[in-house]
């Protein structure tokens, strides 16, 4: 049996009469750049993560940049958020001419450890006293499942930081009820073809609950202008395609379903995996409800396991090998191994196994099976 990591085309085909439909629209009123279609998916995307404001960018990279830049970060600020993440986070912060600065994660949860948070943050200011450095906190949903936000966003008014939700893996995940993305100053999406709620090409979108900070956001993707050809800041085109917008539309009405069949697929998964001694599989926390944009076990044997998968014809991924704090690109940042040992450990032993609502129940136990087999039972 072959097992795609991901079937995007599985999913297309479901919808494919009502896409073709969207992009005859986009075709026919020729609203390309930004647009109508783009303002639709914005109020829409709006209301699903009950918040005020969305704007529709380039890139969930594009998101973070601009949350961070309208925030006021740049040159010479600290940005704190975590090492298992994907480059963007730490890039968006570079970008802004800010430095990343990093927490260790939750072993259980994968995500930012809110007393780590809080013990970096404490030792920063009393070493930097005046300076005041740090300015915001990026927490990370890893794989669809939110951080602990209530201690994080504690933490952070007490001691007068942003929020910025890096949310790109968790369209539709929820803490406590309340939608990923909508918690702190700004939550960053990612609707990079493989998400749960995936363009044709690349897109992403901020959502806050603060017209001023929306404002700018909706100034720098646009080149600053205030009106056309009016340029009241040095911006950027960060702007979301017509064909994106109109596309996304079509796909968050279906989103709740997919999520649901994710989180069915991911119990199956667990119920046939947990057990085996040798493996770990994802634990959902009780505040959450975790969107399993990716499905990682943990296992001492990583490399042979997705070796022999692969001749069995189950497709794995890793998210990721190296945490950001050891990629070569962040070597001038001076942290060795074992600075941060939860996020390594974990990094070392993270198997994706395939994840997608049309996964069949057969597909499922065939890679179950497999994974027991690879792994001595
Ligand atoms: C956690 C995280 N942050 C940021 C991004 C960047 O999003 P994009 O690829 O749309 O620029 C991604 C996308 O993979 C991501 O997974």
């Amino acid at each position: 049996m072959n097992v795609p990591f991901l079937d995007l085309k599985a999913q297309y085909l479901l919808i494919k009469d009502e896409i073709q439909e969207a992009l005859n629209a986009v075709l026919e009123a020729t609203a390309f750049a930004g647009g109508p279609f783009v303002s639709q998916l914005e109020k829409e995307f709006a209301e699903f993560c009950q918040t005020e404001q969305c704007i529709g960018v380039g890139s969930g990279t594009d998101a973070l940049w601009l949350a961070l830049l309208a925030l006021g970060v740049g040159p010479g600020d600290e940005v704190i958020t975590v090492p298992d993440t994907f480059i963007a986070t730490a890039e968006a912060i570079s970008y802004c001419g800010a430095t990343p600065v990093f927490v260790d994660v939750d072993e259980k949860t994968y995500n930012m450890d809110p007393n780590k948070l809080e013990e970096y943050i404490v030792t920063q200011n009393s070493k930097l006293k005046t300076q005041n450095r740090l300015k915001t906190i990026i927490p990370v949903h890893l794989f669809g499942q939110t951080a602990d936000m209530d201690p994080i966003l504690e933490i952070a008014k007490k001691h007068n930081l942003f929020v910025v939700e890096d949310a790109c893996q968790a369209h539709g995940a929820l803490y406590k009820g309340k939608p990923a993305g909508s918690m702190g100053d700004a939550g960053c999406f990612s609707f990079y073809p493989g998400k749960n709620l995936g363009a044709y090409g690349e897109a992403g979108a901020v959502i806050t609950n603060n017209a001023e900070l929306a404002n700018k956001m909706r100034m720098i993707r646009d080149h600053g202008q205030e009106k056309k050809y009016y340029h009241g800041c040095i911006g950027w085109n960060a702007r979301m395609d017509g064909i994106q917008g109109a596309i996304l539309s079509v796909k968050l009405k279906y989103l709740p379903s997919w999520n649901d069949g994710r989180r069915k697929n991911a119990a199956l998964y667990s119920s046939l995996l947990n057990g085996s001694d040798s493996i770990i599989t994802p634990k959902e926390m009780d505040y959450a409800k975790h969107v399993y944009h990716i499905y990682a076990i943990r296992t001492k044997n990583r490399d042979e396991l997705i070796a022999k998968l692969g001749e069995k014809g189950v497709n794995c991924g890793i998210h990721y090998p190296v945490p950001v704090h050891l990629q070569n690109a962040y070597a001038s940042l001076g942290l060795k191994k074992g600075t941060f040992p939860v996020a390594e450990k974990v990094a070392s032993e993270f198997v994706s196994l395939p994840m997608f609502a049309e996964l069949t129940e057969e597909q499922i136990h065939y890679v179950a099976d497999e994974v027991k087999t690879c792994l001595g039972k």
